[in-house]
């Protein structure tokens, strides 16, 4: 399954940020692969570096911070050196799709569901009226909205947590990525919530032939889908390997630690 090339390639990464009177470095100089059709869990405790790390990946940095040195290649490009909001629109959402923690930041309070979703198809699949509608509605249902024609007209607070992230991810497919990146997609989410939502993400990998970055700080859960984890501390990769090899042979003392705390 796996290419020796790597689809998405991190080299010596730095990140900082400008607070008041300081700088902070919070990526140290990070390497990583990802892999076509894998799923690569990044995890690490609260405080990392994870979402900094991946927002450098679709040009959404806080505007206090940098890339300071390093680099992103993907398709030939090096898109840590992208400047402008016209480069990185390329990437966004079209190459690389982001689902974030807290699904209300990512859907707009004041829409429908469907016409977001609708949005989405119009915008990247180039699709019109009844057509895109038809599409909407068509990966509502994939991503587990039932009757999604009776319920495309409703408004985000209308749906519970667990449905509003599978509006979201809906939306993240109707962009056609390469790339999935899921940011804590499931911490917001009661447990068998957070299950459903998992197994979807497996189930939509193999249909829609995706390559997914799992952000996570929890061991336990990232086990369930990815094929490979990377151990984050303090703004490097320490440990990758297959999940295998993370549980039963880590090299590293930090994931020992990590693993320690599993229940
Ligand atoms: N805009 C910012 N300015 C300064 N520091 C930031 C900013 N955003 C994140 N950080 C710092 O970067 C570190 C990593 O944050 P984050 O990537 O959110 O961690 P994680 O997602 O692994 O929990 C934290 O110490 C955080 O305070
Ligand atoms: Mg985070």
């Amino acid at each position: 399954m796996r290419e020796k090339k790597p689809l998405l390639s991190i080299e010596d990464l730095v990140i900082k940020f400008q607070l008041k009177d300081q700088i902070v470095e919070v990526i140290k100089g990070l390497s990583l692969n990802l892999y076509k059709g894998e799923s690569l869990a990044i995890v690490g405790e609260s405080g990392a570096g994870k979402s900094v790390l991946v927002k450098s990946l679709i040009g959404v940095l806080d505007k206090n911070g940098w890339i300071d040195a390093g680099k992103i290649l993907y398709k030939g490009m090096d898109i840590a050196k992208f400047k402008s909001e016209d480069e990185w629109l390329k990437i966004r959402g079209k190459e690389i799709a982001m689902v974030f923690q807290e699904p209300m930041t990512a859907l707009n309070p004041l829409r429908t569901i469907g016409s977001q979703v609708e949005e989405a198809i119009v915008l990247h699949q180039g699709l019109r009226g009844r057509e895109a509608r038809k599409e909407a509605i068509r990966i509502l249902e994939d991503v587990g909205i039932k009757d999604a024609d009776k319920l495309y007209k409703r408004y985000p607070h209308e749906f519970s947590g667990g449905m509003r992230q599978r509006v979201v991810i809906a939306i993240a497919l109707a962009c056609k990525p390469q790339i999935l990146i899921c940011d804590e997609p499931t911490t917001a989410l009661d447990v068998t919530i957070q299950a459903q939502i998992l197994k979807l993400l497996n189930r939509l990998q193999e249909e829609y032939n995706l390559t997914i970055l799992y952000i996570s700080h929890d061991l336990g859960v990232v086990a369930k889908v990815a094929h490979r984890v990377a151990v984050m501390y303090k703004g490097k990769i320490i440990e990758v390997g297959n999940v295998k090899d993370i549980f039963y042979r880590p090299k590293d003392p930090y994931t020992i630690s990590l693993l320690s705390k599993l229940p």
